[in-house]
C-alpha cells in the first residue's frame, strides 16, 4: 500500500482565540485570468482576550507573495505551504497595519474555492477557507472585520459586499469573517427590483445572469421579496444594507453562498421558467433563495465562532427555511417531504460509517462535514426545541438570541443558554442530541385494562464510530390516539421522554384505541411498533395529522414489500384497498395523495431491511417494487382514466404549490398506468406544456423501456440549454434498467457533452448513477469500479465534489459479503491513489474504518 502521511484532525478542545483583531481590511483586484494580484491591508492589534506576546500567523494556500510591509517597512519573511507567520519579535504591542501583495492564477483554478472563472466571469467562493487561496489572512469565523474592496478590470459588472462607493468600490459597514467575503466580475445583465423593509429602508435587489438567462429570474426574485417580508413577519428581521445582490453561476460546487450582500448560486437554484424547470426546481429555488436570504440573520450577523459550531448557522437557517417553504406552500406535505428527505439523507448517514454528531469534536477536512447530519438534523433539533419550550418561549429566545450575540461569533452553548434563560428550561440533557450521534430507536408497546390505556416506549441508541456509549435522550413525542371507528379520543398530546424506558398510561376509555405516535415526525427516530394491517388502514384513513396519516400508508407498502420480498408474500388486499381509497378522495390535497402513491425507494427499502436484521439483495427489491407497482396499477385501472383526466391542469402554467400537486398526482397515476399501458405517457410526453410533464412522461417512458424517439426529440430540443441537459444526462441512468445502468453510465460520460468539471454536469451522471440503486449495487460490481474510475479522476480537479460523491460507498455494512468485499477493494484502490486530497483521504479512512 502506498504510504500518506496521516491528516492531522482539528479538534474542538484545541480551540483558542486568535492572537489579533482586525479593525478594517482593504483589498485592491487587479484581475487577470493567469495573473491577478491581491493588494491587502489590515488594520491590526494584539486580541485582549487572547495570550499576549503571539506570532502572527496568517493563513495563505497557492498564493506567490510578492511584497510584505508592516507599518510601512519591508519585511523579508517567506510563506510555507500553509501559511506566513510574522514573528512576535517583529510586532509592536498596539495598533499596526500589515500589507500584503500576492499573484494567483483563477483561470486554472477548478477546485472552484478561493477565486476562480466560470464562462470568461471571475467569482469566488470562500466559505469554509477559500479565503486563504486569495490573499494571507486568519482565515478563521471568529475573526470579523469591516472591509473595503476595489477592483480593476474591463469587464463592467464588479461587484463585492455591502454598499457600492463607486465603480468597483464596496464598502461592507458590518464587520464578518472571511468565508462570507465575495467578489464577482463579468459581462451579465441584472433583473432589478426593490424591497421597501419595515423601517422604510428602500433596498435594490437585483439577480445577475448571463445575457440570455434574463429572463428566467422572475420565480427567484419573487421568492426574495417573499423571504424578506417574511423574515420580518416571523423573526421581526429586517435586512441591513442598501442592496442585495445575487449571481447565477454554472460552476458551483455546491447550492448556493449566503456571502453577506452577494449571495452567489449555482444557476440551477436561480433560473427557471416553466419549459425549462420542473416544480421541485421551482421548489428548490424557492427554499434556497429563502435559506440564503436568511443567512443574513442566522449566520452573518451572527456567525460561528469556530467550523465545529457549523450547525449553528446551518441547523436553524435550514428550520427557518423549511418553516417559511411550509408558510407558503402546504406545511404538511413541506413536512412529509422533508422527513421522507431526512430518512433517506441522514439516517442513512447516522447508520453508517460517516455517522457524526451534529455537533462534531473533530475533523480533517471542514468541507467534508456540510452534511445532512449538521444541515437537515441540525434543523430537527431546533424544532424540538420548539416543540418542548412552546411557540411563545421559542420566540423569546430567538429575540433574546439575535439582541444578545449581535456582530459575534457564537457556540452552540451560546445559543442552549439563550434558551435557558429565556424559557428557564435546564437543557443539560437536551445537548446530548449535538454531542452524540446515532438515530435513536423507539421500541412501543402497549396493553389496555379495566379502562385504562398503557403505552410502553423504550428508547436505545445504537453506537457510532468513535461513541460506544450513549445517553439517553430527550425525545418529544407528539400522541393522537384514535377508536377502531376513527374517531379521535385524544388530541395530540407531547410525550416528553428523558430516560431509558417509560409508560405512558391513560384512563378512562371504553376500548383499547389505536395510537398514532410521533405525530409530524416529532422527533427524528426510528420507530418500531408492531401495528396490525388493519389499524394502519383505519389511521390511513381517519389520522386527523397529515404526517402520520400518510405515514400509515407507507407502513402498509413497506410491510407489503418486504413480506414480499422475504417470504413471497402475494401483495396484500388491504394495502391495495386503502390506497385505492386515498387515491380516489377527492376531498384530500393531490400533492398528498401523490405522495401515499409513491412506494418507499428501492433505497429506502434496503435501509428498512438492513435495520430489521436482514441483508437486503437489490435486485430482489427492485422486482418487489416494480411487482406491487404492477399490482396496484391493476387495481387502480377501472379508476385510472377519469383520475388522469380530472387531473389535467387547464390555463396558463402556475407554479403554485396547488397547480404542483396536481401535476404530481397526474404523473404518479400515468406511471402506474404505463405499467399496463404506455400509450397515455407518450401522449402526456407529446402533450406536455411544462418541463414537469414533459420530463415526468420521458422517465415514464423510460422507466417501462420505452422512450427513445422521445430521448432523441428531447436532445434536438434542449441541447443548448445546460440545466436542461443535466437532466437528460441524469434520467436516462437513474431511469436504466439495473443490468443496464453501468455501461449507459459509462456510454454517456463518452458523450461530447459530458463535460465532467462542471459539477452540474457529473453529477447528473455520477450522481445519477449511485441513485439507481439496483443499477449501482449490480452483482457485478461494475457500478462500484465506475464510480471509483470517476472519483480517482475527478480528485486532483475538485477535491470537494470528489469527497463529497464518495458517499455512495457509505452504505457498503448493509450488503452481503460479496458486495462488501467488491466495494471495499474500489476504496482501497481510491485511497492508494498518489497524492489523493485531503477531502477524498479522509472520507475514504472514515468508509474503511
Ligand atoms: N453555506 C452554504 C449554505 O448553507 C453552503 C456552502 C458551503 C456553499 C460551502 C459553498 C461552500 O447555503
Ligand atoms: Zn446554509
Amino acid at each position: 500500500m502506498t504510504a500518506h502521511i496521516a491528516p492531522t484532525a482539528i479538534l474542538l478542545s484545541d480551540y483558542t482565540p486568535f492572537s489579533h483583531l482586525i479593525d478594517h481590511v482593504t483589498l485592491h483586484f487587479t484581475l487577470h485570468p493567469l495573473q491577478t494580484r491581491v493588494s491587502a491591508r489590515l488594520s491590526l492589534r494584539p486580541n485582549p482576550a487572547a495570550v499576549q506576546g503571539q506570532d502572527l500567523r496568517l493563513d495563505g494556500e497557492n498564493l506567490s507573495l510578492l511584497s510584505l510591509a508592516l507599518n510601512g517597512k519591508p519585511l523579508a519573511h517567506a510563506p510555507d505551504e500553509t501559511g506566513l507567520t510574522i514573528p512576535a519579535a517583529d510586532l509592536p504591542n498596539g495598533p499596526f497595519t500589515l500589507e500584503t501583495e500576492v499573484e494567483i492564477s483563477p483561470q486554472t483554478n477548478t477546485s472552484l474555492d478561493g477565486l476562480y472563472m466560470s464562462n470568461g466571469m471571475y467569482c469566488t467562493q470562500c466559505e469554509a477557507q477559500g479565503f486563504r487561496k486569495i490573499t494571507f489572512y486568519p482565515d478563521r469565523p471568529d475573526v470579523m472585520a469591516r472591509f473595503d474592496v476595489t477592483m480593476d478590470t474591463d469587464l463592467p459588472t464588479q461587484l463585492s459586499n455591502g454598499n457600492p462607493t463607486g465603480p468597483g468600490a464596496w464598502h461592507d459597514p458590518w464587520p464578518k469573517p472571511a468565508y462570507l467575503f465575495a467578489l464577482v466580475a463579468g459581462d451579465l445583465v441584472a433583473h432589478t427590483d426593490h424591497f421597501t423593509t419595515l423601517s422604510g429602508r428602500r433596498v435594490t435587489l437585483n439577480i445577475y445572469t448571463r445575457a440570455g438567462d434574463a429572463h428566467k429570474c422572475a420565480y427567484a426574485m419573487d421568492s426574495l421579496i417573499r423571504s424578506m417580508r417574511w423574515d420580518e413577519q416571523v423573526y421581526g428581521r429586517e435586512y441591513d444594507l442598501d442592496i442585495f445582490n445575487i449571481v447565477a453561476v454554472d460552476d458551483f460546487n455546491m447550492g448556493a453562498m449566503e456571502n453577506k450582500g452577494l449571495n452567489i448560486f449555482n444557476s440551477k437554484l436561480v433560473l427557471a421558467t416553466p419549459d425549462t424547470a420542473t416544480d421541485d426546481d421551482y421548489a428548490r429555488i424557492e427554499a434556497v433563495i429563502a435559506h440564503e436570504y436568511f443567512h443574513n440573520w442566522t449566520g452573518n450577523r451572527i456567525t460561528c465562532r469556530d467550523w465545529f459550531q457549523l450547525c449553528l448557522k446551518e441547523g436553524l437557517t435550514v428550520y427557518r427555511d423549511q418553516q417559511f417553504s411550509g408558510d407558503m406552500r402546504s406545511a404538511p406535505v413541506k413536512r412529509i417531504e422533508d422527513v421522507l428527505a431526512l430518512r433517506a439523507r441522514q439516517f442513512r448517514e447516522d447508520g453508517g460509517p460517516l455517522a457524526h454528531a451534529v455537533r462534531p469534536d473533530s475533523y480533517v477536512e471542514i468541507n467534508n462535514f456540510y452534511t445532512a447530519t449538521i444541515y437537515e438534523k441540525g434543523a430537527e433539533v431546533i424544532g424540538m426545541l420548539k416543540t418542548l419550550v412552546g411557540d411563545a418561549a421559542y420566540a423569546d429566545a430567538l429575540n433574546l438570541y439575535f439582541t444578545r450575540h449581535d456582530g459575534h461569533a457564537a457556540t452552540i452553548e451560546d445559543w442552549l443558554q439563550v434558551f435557558t434563560d429565556a424559557t428557564g428550561h435546564d437543557l443539560t440533557q437536551f445537548k446530548h442530541w449535538y454531542t452524540q450521534a446515532g438515530t435513536p430507536h423507539l421500541t412501543l408497546t402497549d396493553d389496555f385494562k379495566n379502562g385504562t390505556y398503557t403505552l410502553y416506549i423504550k428508547q436505545n441508541n445504537p453506537t457510532t464510530p468513535g461513541q460506544p456509549h450513549k445517553d439517553p435522550k430527550v425525545i418529544p413525542i407528539a400522541l393522537g390516539l384514535l377508536s377502531t371507528s376513527g374517531a379521535e379520543v385524544l388530541p395530540t398530546t407531547i410525550l416528553t421522554l428523558t430516560q431509558a424506558e417509560h409508560s405512558f398510561e391513560f384512563p378512562n376509555l371504553t376500548a383499547k384505541p389505536i395510537p398514532s405516535a410521533l405525530r409530524g415526525f416529532s422527533a427524528p427516530v426510528v420507530l418500531h411498533q408492531t401495528q396490525s394491517n388493519t389499524d394502519r388502514a383505519i389511521l390511513l384513513a381517519h389520522d386527523t395529522d397529515a404526517f402520520n396519516k400518510c405515514e400509515a400508508g407507507r407502513a402498509l407498502a413497506k410491510s407489503a414489500l418486504t413480506d414480499h420480498i422475504l417470504h413471497q408474500t402475494p401483495t396484500p388486499h388491504d394495502w391495495l384497498a386503502a390506497i385505492t381509497a386515498v387515491t380516489r378522495e377527492t376531498t384530500l390535497d393531490p400533492a398528498f395523495r401523490a405522495l401515499t402513491l409513491r412506494l418507499p425507494s428501492d433505497d429506502d427499502i434496503a435501509q428498512t431491511l438492513h435495520a430489521s436484521g436482514h441483508i437486503p439483495d437489490p435486485a430482489a427489491i427492485h422486482a418487489a417494487r416494480r411487482t406491487l407497482q404492477t399490482d396496484l396499477a391493476n387495481h387502480l385501472k377501472p379508476h385510472l382514466p377519469s383520475l388522469i383526466a380530472a387531473h389535467q391542469t387547464p390555463g396558463d402554467f402556475s407554479p403554485s404549490a396547488i397547480a404542483a400537486g396536481h401535476r404530481a398526482f397526474r404523473l404518479g397515476l400515468l406511471s402506474l398506468m404505463a405499467r399496463i399501458d404506455t400509450a397515455p405517457a407518450t401522449h402526456a410526453y407529446q402533450n406536455a406544456k411544462s418541463m414537469t410533464e414533459q420530463l415526468g412522461a420521458l422517465a415514464i417512458l423510460l422507466d417501462n423501456g420505452m422512450g427513445q424517439p422521445e430521448l432523441a426529440q428531447f436532445h434536438a430540443q434542449w441541447q443548448n440549454d445546460r440545466l436542461v441537459m443535466d437532466k437528460w444526462f441524469g434520467l436516462q441512468i437513474s431511469m436504466a434498467a439495473p443490468d443496464h445502468a453501468a455501461h449507459i453510465t459509462k456510454f454517456l460520460t463518452e458523450h461530447a457533452d459530458f463535460d465532467w468539471k462542471n459539477p452540474n454536469r457529473f453529477r447528473a451522471v455520477i450522481a445519477s448513477l449511485a441513485a439507481n440503486h439496483a443499477g449501482f449495487h449490480h452483482a457485478s460490481g461494475q457500478g462500484y469500479a465506475l464510480l471509483a474510475d470517476w472519483l480517482i479522476k475527478l480528485d486532483p480537479v475538485n477535491p470537494q465534489t470528489a469527497a463529497r460523491m464518495s458517499t455512495a460507498f457509505e452504505t457498503w455494512p448493509r450488503y452481503d459479503q460479496t458486495r462488501q468485499t467488491l466495494i471495499r477493494n474500489e476504496l482501497s484502490r481510491i485511497r492508494q491513489t498518489p497524492n489523493l486530497s485531503r477531502n477524498l483521504g479522509e472520507m475514504l479512512d472514515r468508509m474503511l474504518g
